[in-house]
């Protein structure tokens, strides 16, 4: 039985439960904010908008919360679309389509998730914040059905298939939202709240 409850500001049953089954043994179980969830993420930074999340979930909560804020940086894009990521353009197919062809002219494919995750108290103080990044390219044909965003077009390092080729499991072992969770649960599990 999980004997540290914390909430996580999202609105996406899909994320709780990926990040749950990444937490599985540690004691910890992630819930979803009970109400209405609609934070402003007009944060210039992962690591802002994040924290933006976060506290949104601690004040309908009044309880631990945890936020992540995650998205694509692509190097020869100078960081796009960053931030931007979801919004990048309407669908997801046209998302790719666009970064597929914005990134066209150049030689550099190289390309990076980061996830931020920012911790907060009840009153919506910073307990923790972390980053993980995964490293890759953005290959020049889509391919694969799994997972999710740009999955279909990111090659990670020492792979050759991309994100949406690898079974669920396997993105879980190196995905940038796996490694911030690991680091945030090391520094859940060893804290007293
Ligand atoms: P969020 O902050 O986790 O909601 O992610 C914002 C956007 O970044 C998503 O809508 C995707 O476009 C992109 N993104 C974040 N994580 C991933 C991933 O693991 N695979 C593919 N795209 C991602």
């Amino acid at each position: 039985m999980a004997n540290k409850i914390i909430v996580l500001a999202s609105g996406n049953p899909h994320k709780v439960k990926e990040i749950n089954e990444i937490a599985k043994g540690t004691g910890i179980e992630f819930v979803l904010p009970t109400g209405e969830f609609n934070p402003i993420e007009n944060g210039l930074t992962f690591e802002e908008n994040s924290l933006i999340k976060a506290k949104e979930a601690a004040r309908i909560s009044g309880k631990i919360s945890l936020a992540d804020d995650s998205g694509l940086c692509v190097e020869a894009l100078n960081g796009e679309p960053g931030i931007y990521s979801a919004r990048y353009a309407q669908t997801p197919q046209e998302r790719i389509n666009k970064l597929l062809k914005n990134l066209a002219p150049f030689g550099n494919r190289k390309a990076k998730f980061v996830c931020a995750m920012t911790l907060v108290n009840e009153k919506g103080e910073i307990l923790h914040q972390v980053l993980g990044e995964c490293h890759g390219k953005i290959t020049d044909k889509q391919s694969g059905t799994n997972g999710f965003g740009y999955d279909p077009v990111f090659m990670p390092e020492g792979y050759n298939i991309t994100m949406a080729d690898m079974p669920e499991e396997q993105k879980n072992k190196i995905s940038h939202r796996s490694i911030a969770l690991n680091r945030m649960l090391d520094f859940i599990q060893n804290s007293n709240i």
